[in-house]
This record gives structure tokens, C-alpha cells and sequence, in this order.
């Protein structure tokens, strides 16, 4: 049963504490486009700084990448997006609504929620047709004789195009990979679930060039890595599994596909995607460019095109998963605390400061702290309330670490810490607080 109620008290808490808005919500909003607000900025960046650490700065053998969202035409023809990047649709000419024809199962009819489209008296739904998924916009001052171009659906392409480029500038050889986190952008029929499917979101890409025959290993050792990575986020092992692609579910340029999914309250749903795309995005682009594409493996003496192992994860899918696992309700002194228990290292503030009250020099030791410790690491000062209340507003926001200046404070210069999880206390020399504090979020 999909937990609604869960989800519904997220995506309201993710717009009072500022991390997730509706896009252009005065007007109304725009349909499954959302804007990340000061806490959701720094969530989302930490989740891509960690993937950034892992899957270049800690390798050897991976470069990074930054290819622009807007790629020649011939990219998504060579590519099989145009031709193939689409969904069945159905419409229905009684309510006007549009339905993906494989998920109709899924979907409710407007006019009788109980129902499926095609099961109330007065639907009448169209046969299926191929609707295709990418955004097309026109480049040059004058509309009808501009250039059709596409705003890109997957950051891939942009590293294929790219690859003898990075090969020659950065003396990688095969196997070798490079990295990408970039904006994409996808028509979607049925968006929905918050940020879990919008129509712009990140994904993180990361494509591993390898010789033909080696890809099946390859595969196997990228599947494990990327399982590893999620894990390490601090993600709750039994929400996560594996879904292998079988023979109907394949994309068009895949051999072999794995998911990562995460158990939302909506469902099991993929996270990350895993492909063995082989050599078929280089084949397309080397035959319809006219370029040569292949590879030169100078201690083998020989010439070939590179395989592909992908890995591609949704950075925007990965901030929810990570919200979802993280929200937890529990009774504390008969009140309900509500607590984002992210791991230290994504957490969006890492310290908040607090002066116990507002005399006695406290709020200006408080004050001087809270400024040494922000050039250090994300930290919030609150002197609003009592403690109590500034805790759970600090538990709200998934802050894993509380620091009160109190009497203590002005006779030894230590300060109380407080830990969001288990609600203990330490107490910390206040002068050594944010080494204290680094060593445990990895800042
Ligand atoms: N280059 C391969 C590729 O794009 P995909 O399975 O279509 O494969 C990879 O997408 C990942 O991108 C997904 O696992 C998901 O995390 C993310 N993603 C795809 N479509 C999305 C959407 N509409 N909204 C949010 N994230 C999306």
C-alpha cells in the first residue's frame, strides 16, 4: 500500500524548512518542476560532491566533464532518441486527459478515481500513439528557418561525442572513465511523486570505456561499486535491491541492465541504472558523423571501438531517497519530534549554535563561535525560544550536531554538544569544536 500520508508530510516539511518549492508558484506552478531552496540546494550538492569524490577524485582512471545541454541535431537521430525515445499514449476525447498506454493499470480516470481510464461509462480512450519524450526548441533569431534542436534527455551523449578528446588531453587509456553531472530534460507523460520524476532534473553519469569481451566484467564490478556507494550514503540497506531488465524492458542501446531500486512509500522504483550499452552509441555516432571512433590499444598492436558500462543515477531521485529514508517521527516527553536523520556527511547545516540565554556574555561568545565555526563548515545561530525548541528545529532540518554556550562555557570554554540522533551530550573545548566536527561529517 503506498504511504501517502508520509509522503504528503514530506513534501510540507520540504517547503517550510525550505528545501523543495513548486516551480513558479505564484503563477500556479509549472507541472513537475520544482526549485530547491537554501537548505535543498545544499542537500542535493552534497549528494553530488559525494558522488563527484567517489567516482572521480578517489580513481585514477576517471576524468571528469562538463558538455553543454545543447548538442548538434544529428547527436539524438545517431543516438536512436528521435527515432525511438518515446511512450505509447493514449488520450481520452471525453475528459481530455493523456495516459501512458503500458501504465493505464496504474493511473486513475479523472472522473471516477476508483476506476482506470477506459472503465467509466463515458471514457473513450484513442488507440496508442508514439509520443516522443524530448524537448524541442529552435536555434538561430528567425523560428521557421532556425534549427530544430533538442535540450539533451540523458548527459551520456555528451561524453561519447567527447571521448577521444578527453582521451588525448588527459593519457587515460582503456579501461577508462569519465564523469558528468549535468541537467536533463524529459517531456514526461506520467511525472509525479514529488521529485522523483520531473520533466528537468541532474542525473550523475558515469560511462567506463573498456575493450570488447571485458565488459561483462566490467559490468559485474560497476554494479558492485555503485551498490557500495548508496550504501555508504547511509541509505537503509533492505529499502535497497536489485531489478534486472529483462528482455522486454531493455532500452534500445542496452545488452545488459540492472537498477538499483530504493522502497518509496509509492513503491519500489529505480534510483540508478546500471547498462552495458556496448559499442552502440560509438558505432552510431562514428558511422553518422564519418569520424573515426575507435581506440588504439598500443600494447596489443590492434584497433577497436570501445564498450560502455554506464552508471547513471538521478542526483534529484537520490535527494529524495535520501529524505524519504531519513524522516522519522518518535515520541519525546509526550511530544512528537520529527527528525531528518541524514547521514552527517549531506547534511545541509552541520552545526547549529546556541547561547543557553541572552546574558551574561553568552550570546557573545555564542556569536563569535558561530562565525569561526561557518568559515569552517554550513552552521546556523539561533537565540529564539527555549533550547528545547531550537533542538527540534535543528532535528527538523537533519542538523546531527547542537553546540549550547552556557555558564560552563565562560569558566573552561567548553560548550555542550548535542547529538540529533541519540539526544546525548558531550562536552567539546570550544576552540577545538570544528575539527571535532569535521572528523565526523567528512567535511
Ligand atoms: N543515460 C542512461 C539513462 O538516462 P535512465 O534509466 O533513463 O538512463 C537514469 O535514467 C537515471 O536518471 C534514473 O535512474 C533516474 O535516477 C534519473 N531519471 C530519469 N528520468 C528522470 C526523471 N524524469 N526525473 C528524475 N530523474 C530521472
Amino acid at each position: 500500500m503506498a504511504d501517502t500520508t508520509l509522503m504528503d508530510k514530506l513534501v510540507s516539511l520540504c517547503k517550510r524548512r525550505g528545501f523543495v518549492f513548486q516551480s513558479s508558484e505564484i503563477y500556479g506552478g509549472l507541472g513537475s518542476v520544482w526549485d530547491y531552496g537554501p537548505l535543498g540546494v545544499e542537500l542535493k550538492k552534497n549528494v553530488k560532491d559525494r558522488w563527484w569524490r567517489a567516482m572521480v577524485h578517489a580513481r585514477d582512471d576517471i576524468e571528469g566533464l562538463d558538455a553543454a545541454i545543447l548538442m548538434h541535431p544529428k547527436v539524438w537521430e545517431a543516438s536512436g532518441h528521435v527515432a525511438g525515445f518515446t511512450d505509447p499514449l493514449v488520450d481520452c476525447k471525453t475528459c481530455k486527459a493523456r495516459f501512458r498506454a503500458d501504465k493505464i493499470q496504474d493511473a486513475q480516470c479523472p472522473q471516477k478515481p476508483s476506476k482506470h481510464p477506459g472503465e467509466h461509462s463515458t471514457c473513450e480512450l484513442t488507440e496508442p500513439r508514439l509520443f516522443n519524450l524530448m524537448f524541442k526548441t529552435f536555434m538561430g533569431p528567425v523560428e521557421e528557418s532556425a534549427a530544430v534542436i533538442y535540450l539533451r534527455p540523458e548527459t551520456a551523449q555528451g561524453i561519447y561525442v567527447n571521448y577521444l578528446n578527453v582521451l588525448q588531453g588527459s593519457r587515460q587509456k582503456v579501461p577508462f572513465g569519465i564523469a558528468q553531472i549535468g541537467k536533463a530534460f524529459r517531456n514526461e507523460i506520467t511525472p509525479g511523486n514529488f521529485i522523483f520524476r520531473t520533466r528537468e532534473f541532474e542525473q550523475m553519469e558515469m560511462q567506463f570505456f573498456v575493450k570488447p569481451g571485458a565488459d561483462a566484467e566490467w559490468f559485474e564490478q560497476w554494479r558492485e561499486i555503485r551498490m557500495g556507494w548508496h550504501h555508504a550514503l547511509g541509505l537503509n540497506p533492505a529499502r535497497l535491491r536489485w531489478h534486472q531488465h529483462g528482455p522486454g524492458e531493455l532500452a534500445h542501446y542496452a545488452k545488459a541492465a540492472y537498477d538499483i531500486e530504493y522502497e518509496f512509500p509509492f513503491g519500489w522504483n529505480e534510483i540508478e541504472g546500471i547498462h552495458n550499452r556496448t559499442d552502440f552509441d560509438l558505432q552510431r555516432h562514428q558511422a553518422a558523423s564519418g569520424k573515426k571512433l575507435d581506440y588504439f590499444d598500443q600494447a596489443a598492436n590492434e584497433r577497436f571501438v570501445p564498450y560502455i558500462v554506464e552508471t547513471s543515477a538521478g542526483a534529484d531521485r537520490v535527494t529524495l531517497t535520501t529524505l524519504v529514508d531519513a524522516y522519522r517521527e518518535e515520541q519525546v516527553e509526550g511530544e512528537t519530534r520529527v527528525v531528518l536523520g541524514f547521514h552527517p556527511s549531506i547534511a545541509p547545516i552541520k552545526a547549529g549554535v546556541f547561547p543557553l540565554v541572552k546574558k551574561d556574555g553568552m550570546p557573545e561568545f555564542a556569536t563569535r563561535l558561530y562565525h569561526d565555526l561557518k568559515r569552517q563548515v554550513p552552521a546556523f545561530y539561533d537565540d529564539s525560544g527555549a533550547v528545547g525548541r531550537r533542538y527540534r528545529r535543528m532535528d527538523e532540518a537533519g542538523t546531527p550536531f547542537c553546540i549550547t554556550v552556557d555558564g560552563q562555557t565562560l569558566q573552561d570554554g567548553t560548550v555542550t554538544v548535542r547529538h540529533r540522533d541519540a539526544m546525548n551530550q558531550d562536552r567539546v573545548a570550544a576552540d577545538t569544536l570544528a575539527g571535532w566536527i569535521k572528523e565526523r561529517t567528512g567535511d
